[in-house]
């Protein structure tokens, strides 16, 4: 196969848009480059597209790339007769063609099916999941709507919006305490609260809507959570299942990335049994969502062995140390391996 031309995008507009640095910066260094000539397209917080030269797998530090290097102003030609990007060169706008975009982006404006859909009707092909999959993978009710219908168990819920938080009160009183709120459509742990007593309750409903202008009020799960990733099209690879043991009961933004006490086992201590139900589980969930390219399903395991869905990632992260990429390697294929898997896939 000659040589292909794919562009990286990476930041985003959206409340993920450090953590898409910090998996741009990996997936920038392990690209293979013998297979792919790479373009990295960098999108600042507020929306702006630029190419982005220099020593590009510096993006994980800081805000280096708008700060430092050349920034050449670029937007997506959705016209199919000239499919790829337009850079602004002086004051003209010059043509990229591209073999696939592989959008490095989590949460809005990125996972959630928007940049895909345009993509898709620019004919550029996309690393990872279409727009269909990447939306109610973004949607946490919608996505366990799915799983539901396809035989997967998902903690009791309520959703609410600015305008019914009574109504919604009120309901969530017959599931039970402990409770987690969170917005419907974000990620990173971000609005995520666990509330032990009612008279907390409203706090963590609003802090939940300033992500999203819905949230979801769920059954706390006891356990501990599983993740498992699964790649691929028709033919599905899964890796290693792992397991997060919590010592503070929420796995927040601070034990994800900055370091706290929460310990990632890979694989999971469980039994073969029980991976497999976990990878079953997974694969029902990828399937009956429209998964393809990868994805990062989430669940948690009780005491009584009963898995229950959480959500799915269609860009779980893909940083040095993130669980995907362990996952993949618990069955020896490495990072490397695996974004030439996603991007031929792609092809
Ligand atoms: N229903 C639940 N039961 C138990 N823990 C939960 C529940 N929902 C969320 N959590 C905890 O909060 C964390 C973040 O919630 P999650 O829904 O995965 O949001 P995000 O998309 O931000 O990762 C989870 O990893 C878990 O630790
Ligand atoms: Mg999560």
């Amino acid at each position: 196969m000659s040589k292909k031309t794919v562009a990286v995008l990476f930041g985003g507009a959206s409340s993920e848009y450090r953590v898409s640095l910090w998996s741009a910066a990996s997936v920038l260094k392990n690209l293979d480059r013998e297979k792919f000539d790479v373009i990295p397209i960098g999108i600042t917080v507020s929306g702006d597209w630029y190419r982005v030269t220099g020593d590009v797998e510096r993006v994980g530090s800081d805000d280096w790339w708008e700060n430092v290097g050349e920034l050449i102003p670029v937007a997506v030609s959705v016209s199919r007769s000239a499919p790829g990007f337009l850079e602004l060169r002086g004051s003209e706008w010059r043509r990229v063609a591209v073999d696939a975009v592989f959008p490095v982006l989590h949460g809005r404006n990125g996972e959630d099916g928007t940049v895909q859909g345009m993509l898709e009707l620019a004919g550029i092909p996309v690393v990872g999941c279409g727009t269909l999959a990447s939306a109610v993978g973004m949607d946490k009710e919608r996505a366990h709507i799915l799983a539901n219908a396809a035989g997967v168990a998902v903690p009791r819920s309520v959703s609410f919006t600015a305008g019914d938080r009574k109504k919604a009160v009120t309901r969530a009183a017959r599931i039970g305490y402990p409770l987690f709120v969170k917005p419907a459509r974000a990620g990173s742990s971000c609005g995520v609260t666990r509330v032990e007593r009612p008279e907390d309750l409203p706090a963590a409903m609003t802090e939940a809507l300033a992500y999203d202008d819905r949230g979801l009020i769920e059954q706390a799960i006891p356990g501990v959570e599983v993740g498992c990733a699964v790649m691929g099209r028709e033919e599905l690879t899964v890796g290693r299942v792992d397991e997060i043991e919590l010592t503070g009961g929420v796995f927040d933004f601070r034990e994800k990335y900055v370091g706290g006490s929460a310990m990632i086992h890979i694989p999971a201590p469980i039994a073969p049994e029980t991976e497999r139900q976990i990878a079953d589980a997974a694969r029902t969930v990828y399937r009956a969502l429209d998964c393809s390219g990868f994805a990062r399903v989430d669940m948690f395991l009780t005491p009584g062995g009963d898995i229950v869905f959480n959500e799915v990632n269609t860009i779980p992260g893909l940083t040095a140390h993130s669980r995907f990429p362990a996952m993949m390697r618990g069955i020896g294929l490495d990072l490397s391996d695996v974004l030439t898997a996603l991007v031929e896939m792609a092809l």
